[in-house]
């Protein structure tokens, strides 16, 4: 058994073998290091005010997809995709935590308050798809404009997983 951390959100992982992504914020495994390697001091970043303001439009981003998605976890009339989506809230509410460490604010109040859904599976993973497009290409180009190192690799990192967000949705379809 070994201890890992992730790079992106900080979280320790044990096991016996680095996983494909991380089981907390979901970036991939090149970004999963051994405990000796992680530097503790890694968000402590000082922001440009277009950095800043990018984090803020992030904040409220992740804080409104983790909600939509508590609230299809709601449902009760489909448990594997309940189970997932509740799985995919987890993970964009560890985005929102990071972004919030990186800000150095404390995480929104109602970030685990259930918002609203649509009102059917085919409806909610069509919207889950439009936000989860919306939140890679935001931070694709957040990353373009980021100036510190640590910003130029978180913003790739989570762009790729709500693009992996964006298959996750596909695949749900099937489930319905
Ligand atoms: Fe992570
Ligand atoms: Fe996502």
């Amino acid at each position: 058994m070994r201890m890992y951390r992730c790079r992106i959100c900080g979280e320790t992982y044990l096991g016996s073998e680095i996983p494909s992504n991380c089981p907390f914020c979901g970036a991939h495994r090149e970004l999963i290091v051994d405990t000796a390697d992680y530097p503790e001091d890694i968000n402590a970043v000082q922001l440009t005010e277009v950095e800043r303001a990018d984090l803020e439009t992030a904040i409220e981003l992740e804080r409104s997809n983790t909600r939509f998605y508590l609230a299809m976890a709601q449902r009760d009339d489909n448990r594997t995709l309940a189970n997932a989506y509740k799985r995919l809230a987890a993970v964009e509410a560890e985005h929102c935590s990071l972004f919030c460490k990186l800000t150095g604010q404390p995480k929104p109040a109602d970030l685990r308050e259930p918002g609203d859904e649509l009102g059917s599976w085919e409806a909610d993973i069509d919207e889950s798809a439009r936000r989860e497009h919306r939140a890679s290409d935001l931070y694709a180009e957040f990353a373009l404009r980021a100036t510190s190192p640590r910003l130029r690799e978180v913003w790739p990192a989570v762009s790729a997983v709500e693009a992996d967000h964006i298959e996750l949705d596909a695949l749900a379809k099937h489930y319905i």
